[in-house]
């Protein structure tokens, strides 16, 4: 299982000093959650913040927009240094171009969807992405309670990605924890987004590796 922590739970005053601490601790990936407090309620940061981030770690930036028109901002967002960008199938923004948008700018593409989102919406452009993001959670904010019965959609993509011999990551973001990760390992989840439950305790390195180790 990888590990993305989510740095919506770090402490900001210290931002680039806890992406070295996530990058030591054993961090597979960064996970960014940028938000534009229209597409969701709340209001975190953009690319000129991700771009000064980019030196404190040579692991990929894993950037999750949860803003209602991704298009328009692909390319500041790989400007400032993504190697993966997440963005809504329920945003404003057509899918097939912005899809486009960023495979022209030799940066990952993944889709997103939120709890009410059918799996089979990602269906069609499964051959061309690096990534589908299944939220367990209501997107917008850290510490809520995991969604198991989101695990029904991440079989239905996993069966569909085998189906067609494609090679897609799953990724679950929200509510992943000590009591939750073997769920989403058992469903197929690739890649497991963790925010409470790496910045919370004291020694964040025993923290992935106990989430890690629940997978095997
Ligand atoms: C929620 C964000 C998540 C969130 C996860 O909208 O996309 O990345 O920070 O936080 P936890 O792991 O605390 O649920
Ligand atoms: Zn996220």
């Amino acid at each position: 299982m990888q590990i993305a922590p989510s740095l919506l739970s770090c402490d900001f005053s210290k931002f680039g000093a806890e992406i070295e601490r996530m990058d030591k601790a054993g961090a597979d990936m960064m996970h960014l959650d940028v938000m534009d407090a229209h597409f969701v309620p709340n209001l975190t940061f953009g690319a000129p913040i991700i771009k000064k981030l980019r030196k404190y770690s040579d692991k990929p930036f894993d950037v999750h927009l949860m803003i209602s028109e991704p298009l328009r901002y692909i390319d500041d967002f790989c400007d400032a240094g993504a190697d993966i960008i997440s963005f809504h199938t329920e945003s404003d923004s057509d899918i097939e171009e912005t899809i486009s948008k960023i495979e022209s700018r030799n940066v990952k593409p993944a889709l997103a969807i939120k709890p009410n989102t059918p799996a089979e919406v990602v269906f069609p452009y499964l051959d061309r992405l690096y990534m589908v993001l299944v939220m367990t959670v209501e997107p917008g904010f850290g510490g809520q309670s995991f969604m198991a019965d989101m695990m029904s959609k991440v079989e239905a993509i996993k069966a569909e990605i085998k189906k067609r011999n494609l090679d897609v990551l799953i990724q679950v973001d929200g509510g992943i924890a000590k009591d939750t990760i073997k769920t989403a390992s058992d469903a197929g989840v690739d890649i497991c987004v963790a925010g409470t439950a790496v910045f919370k305790p004291e020694d964040a390195k025993q923290a992935i590796d106990e989430l890690k180790a629940l997978c095997e």
